[in-house]
């Protein structure tokens, strides 16, 4: 007998290209290289607080606009729903609440972990020298290129494995669903 819930949700990130990335990645990553780490995780990355959105930076700002533009063609590939296309929410009021730069030098990793509670998360790419680790979400690998970006439900388990590279450098970010904004 067929189950009466299918397990047929596409558990796979909205991937998109910033375009003509170089001059802003380049800013970014010195803005990212030289920051007050405030935090190490587990696997070793360093990274920022979680307010980089707050403080008033050019890039940073233009990034986390550009993701919240993606949001409402992203959530394709996270709501469900038997009405055509029609949303029982509003996807322009899914917005960004916290977000933080993360470099990983030669051996940093980050451990398998997802982003509960918030309802998306995104990853936006730097710089990726030579050696630099894949993202790994739900055990599929993706390479990563500067100016991709990634945005994964909150509940989706993902990491990086031990990096091969210096500077390796990413703008991280969480998606919070305000209706009543
Ligand atoms: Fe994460």
């Amino acid at each position: 007998m067929k189950p009466y819930l299918e397990r047929d949700i596409i558990e796979t990130p909205f991937i998109a290209q910033y375009p003509n990335c170089k001059k802003i990645n380049s800013i970014l990553h010195k803005t990212l290289m030289k920051p007050d780490w405030s935090l190490r995780t587990k696997g070793g990355a360093n990274i920022t607080d979680f307010y980089l959105h707050l403080k008033r930076n050019r890039e940073v700002n233009l990034i986390v606009d550009w993701v919240e533009s993606l949001v409402p063609i992203a959530v394709a590939n996270f709501a469900r729903n038997d009405s055509g296309g029609v949303y029982l929410f509003n996807p322009h009021k899914l917005k960004v609440e916290e977000c933080w730069g993360a470099v990983y030098n030669k051996g940093d990793a980050v451990m398998p972990h997802n982003h509960f509670p918030y309802a998306l998360t995104f990853s936006y790419y730097v710089n990726t020298p030579k050696g630099s680790s894949p993202l790994i979400v739900n055990e599929k690998e993706y390479e990563v290129k500067p100016g991709q970006v990634f945005i994964l439900s909150g509940l989706w388990l993902h990491g990086v494995r031990s990096n091969n590279c210096d500077g390796r450098s990413t703008l991280v970010g969480n998606i919070m669903y305000k209706p009543h904004l």
